[in-house]
């Protein structure tokens, strides 16, 4: 059985010990990986190893450094279902939006499909499709504050389209949407399906073969527990002989392989997704973000997801059991991840509490953000929940 596929629990006190000391100790309830993710203790001892080798690079050989991309490309492709020829290492989501938005081969009249509240990460390239090549960008409205699967797929057929480009899961909201249905939608229509996966990888798997997905984007720093500035995107192989680079690297090319002959220019990209890679990247810091995907990879995505849905479980029920305070996170499973959002009536004052409780979150979109993942605890939730609205 793959790793993908692991579903038995894991034992959350080790890994708070483990990984998670300050978490261990209770110097602090961090419920905000959806702004950004705490590094675990591996991936701070491979990121200090890494910036003392940097400091002093003659140590170690370039190889050691070179190591970090070559082990980041392939631990994400085995996180999502991927192969490493699929990956691309990039610094952030933006980068493989980006990339997505750029190298589809889009021609005038051409529309994209989006949903309307989506982060602006996944909305500004587009609309600089828009200015570049008049290619529209149309956002369908949303039903009760939430992206509206139903609309999306009616919206595929209207003329002209030819790419979906959503978010997983909503920043604002936590909606996670159904891939596999909206995949098999584009797929059906041979239209390209773009998902930036940010709030959705690490506390949900991901399958992105199953989800007939075309382009994924996926900063690593906050769900992922990596540095900031380490990411990657994920082309489908069929796709990746077609596709020009919207940025060309020295190193996307085999001729820049061999060291000593430079000066023998080829223009001939790698026929995988390294062409992509416009170089040089945060080696030291991907050392660290190789690190972090080898925690999801051996506690298991699946087992990871089977943790933080029973903590979101647990929010669920105590909001469903209060007047004061609405969840405006859809309730069913299938349709949250990690993320939740809560409204309530004195926000302000209810952010003061929390974070006088010492609890990281954040206020978004008129409700509290609370984001608990692999080695948060249901007692650690019931502190936070307490000090959100107390009785
Ligand atoms: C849905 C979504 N996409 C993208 C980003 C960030 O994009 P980037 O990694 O390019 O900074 C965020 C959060 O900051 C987000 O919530």
């Amino acid at each position: 059985m793959s790793a993908l596929h692991q579903t038995a629990p894991y034992d959350v006190e080790a890994v708070r010990a483990r990984e998670f000391p300050w978490a261990a100790r209770g110097e602090r309830i961090y419920l905000d990986h959806a702004a950004t993710g705490p590094l675990p203790q591996r991936a701070r001892d491979a990121q200090a190893e890494a910036n003392a080798n940097r400091a002093e690079l003659w140590r170690v050989g370039f190889d050691y450094f070179w190591a970090g991309i070559v082990q980041g490309r392939e631990l994400a492709a085995r996180l999502i279902g991927a192969t490493p020829e699929e990956i691309a290492i990039t610094t952030n989501t933006s980068q493989g939006v980006n990339l997505a938005a750029r190298a589809l081969p889009f021609k005038a009249g051409d529309v994209v499909v989006s949903s309307a509240g989506e982060f602006p990460a996944n909305i500004y390239p587009w609309m600089g499709l828009e200015k570049a090549k008049g290619v529209f960008l149309e956002l369908v409205p949303m039903k009760h504050r939430l992206p509206d699967e139903d609309a999306l797929i009616a919206a595929l057929d209207r003329p002209n389209v030819r790419a979906l480009t959503v978010s997983w899961v909503s920043f604002a909201t936590g909606a996670k949407l159904d891939l596999v249905r909206l995949g098999a939608a584009c797929k059906a229509r041979g239209i390209w399906f773009v998902v930036d996966a940010i709030q959705g990888l690490g506390p949900a798997a991901i399958d992105v073969k199953a989800c007939h997905i075309d382009v994924l984007a996926n900063g690593a720093q906050k769900w992922l527990l990596s540095p900031w500035g380490t990411g990657f995107a994920y082309v489908h192989r069929d796709l990746i002989q077609e596709l020009d680079p919207p940025a060309v690297g020295w190193l996307s090319m085999p001729a820049s392989a061999d060291f000593t002959r430079f000066l023998d220019y080829d223009y001939a990209f790698y026929p995988d997704a390294r062409k992509f890679e416009v170089f040089t990247a945060p080696m030291h810091d991907l050392k660290a973000m190789a690190a972090s995907l080898s925690l999801f990879l051996e506690l298991g995505p699946a087992a990871v997801e089977a943790h933080v849905t029973s903590l979101a479980d647990h929010v669920v029920a105590w909001c469903d059991e209060r007047r004061d305070v609405r969840l405006v996170t859809p309730v069913e499973r299938a349709r949250r991840a990690g993320l939740l959002n809560i409204a309530v009536d004195d926000l302000a004052a209810a952010s003061a509490r929390l974070a006088a409780a010492g609890v990281s979150h954040t206020v978004r979109e008129g409700g509290v953000r609370l984001s608990p993942h692999l080695y948060n605890t249901t007692a650690e939730l019931d502190i936070a929940l307490a000090a959100l609205a107390p009785r």
